[in-house]
């Protein structure tokens, strides 16, 4: 798939790369792009590095420039001006904890495609009206886990989900065993301690293991 040009990306594309998208959380900017290059060996491309710390953006600046194997994503996209700042910096995709009109309307705008949040049928049912068929399930566990997407699959039998939250090793093949679910989505491909000890054969372990993942 040619994921790596400056073409836009659908959703499904995003979600169908690899069977785990890594939920990234980055405090120090020289971590950003041995990380990454890290995860692209073990075979994953799609990163979501988190608007959660303030070197994020910097972080994603840095791996779009230096990693051409990778393919940048927001997570923790909570606002229009989140969506603006990601894009500028290189950003492809969105990911997003919950759902806003304003925020589907910022990333159409900046050319991010988005995976929204949602927890409920009412927030589906409002992510599809906008035209939005493939949805992060999120926080996955918390919110009913395997047995809530079992349920989704009748009312909402044209939807892919990403469940995120929760999401393990230990439970990432019962999700992704599911016809409902594209990928799944976690932060264990990149532990902090990994980061702070620059330990990046441990993230491409993580990452191979991953992505071997059947589904
Ligand atoms: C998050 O928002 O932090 C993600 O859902 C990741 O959750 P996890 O740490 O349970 O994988």
């Amino acid at each position: 798939m040619a994921v790596n040009s400056n073409a836009s990306l659908t959703a499904l594309q995003v979600m169908r790369d690899a069977p785990v998208i890594p939920v990234i959380v980055l405090h120090d900017v020289a971590h950003a792009v041995p990380m990454a290059r890290a995860l692209v060996a073990g075979g994953i491309r799609m990163l979501e590095v988190t608007l959660r710390t303030p070197q994020a953006l910097a972080c994603m600046e840095a791996i779009a420039k230096e990693v051409p194997g990778a393919v940048v994503g927001a997570g923790t996209v909570r606002s229009p001006a989140d969506a603006a700042a990601a894009a500028k910096v290189g950003a492809r995709f969105a990911v997003s904890p919950g759902y806003t009109r304003a925020v589907g309307q910022a990333c159409r705008e900046h050319g991010l495609s988005l995976l929204p949040g949602v927890a409920t049928g009412s927030e589906i049912m409002l992510a599809q009206e906008d035209g939005y068929t493939e949805l992060k399930f999120f926080p996955a566990m918390q919110a009913g886990g395997p047995a809530m997407l079992k349920a989704w699959s009748g009312p909402f039998f044209d939807v892919k989900f990403c469940p995120t939250g929760g999401v393990t090793t230990g439970n990432a093949a019962e999700f992704l065993s599911l016809p409902n679910v594209a990928c799944v989505g976690g932060s264990w491909l990149v532990p902090a301690d990994a980061l702070v000890q620059g330990d990046w054969a441990r993230i491409e372990a993580l990452a191979r293991q991953a992505s071997q993942l059947p589904r």
